[in-house]
């Protein structure tokens, strides 16, 4: 039986996080945020597979290739947020359930990162409530699947 996992995708500079601007970001690694993750995932009797790129197109291929396989997507796309047609067109052709996550609160930020290319095709987005927003968005996620499963 295929067993579906929730994806956590991180977009590009967010393999630098812990050294990376850490008055913004803080000083947690991608590793420890994957750590975490690992540990609800285990809590809540789920299966989770991570993926980071720097590159928009490898971001791309990964969220096609995966639809079979995941019921949740949790995506922090970094700057493509604020870019990327690409990337928010291949998650509109994704049927899963989507969290768009940022650590920082984009909206007090500069003004180019107050537009989202990607929340328009998402269930919703979590900003500014630090690496916790991904531990947010994988129990709503989790919560969806039994709601599913129920009806
Ligand atoms: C970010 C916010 C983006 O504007 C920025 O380009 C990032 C990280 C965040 O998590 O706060 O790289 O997505």
């Amino acid at each position: 039986m295929n067993i579906k996992k929730i994806l956590v995708i991180n977009g590009p500079n967010l393999n630098m996080l812990g050294n990376r601007e850490p008055d913004i970001y803080g000083s947690t690694t991608l590793k420890e945020i994957e750590k975490r993750l690992s540990i609800l995932a285990k809590e809540l009797k789920i299966e989770v597979e991570f993926f980071q790129s720097n590159h928009e197109g490898a971001i791309i291929d990964k969220i096609q290739n995966s639809a079979n396989n995941i019921f949740g997507i949790i995506i922090n796309p970094a700057a493509f947020t604020h870019t990327s047609i690409a990337i928010r067109d291949a998650l509109a052709a994704n049927p899963v359930p989507t969290i768009e996550v940022h650590i920082s609160n984009i909206y007090t930020r500069e003004k180019f990162r107050h537009k989202s290319y990607i929340a328009e095709v998402t269930m919703g987005q979590i900003t500014g409530l630090g690496i916790e927003g991904y531990l947010f968005a994988m129990k709503k996620l989790k919560s969806l699947k039994i709601q599913k499963f129920q009806k």
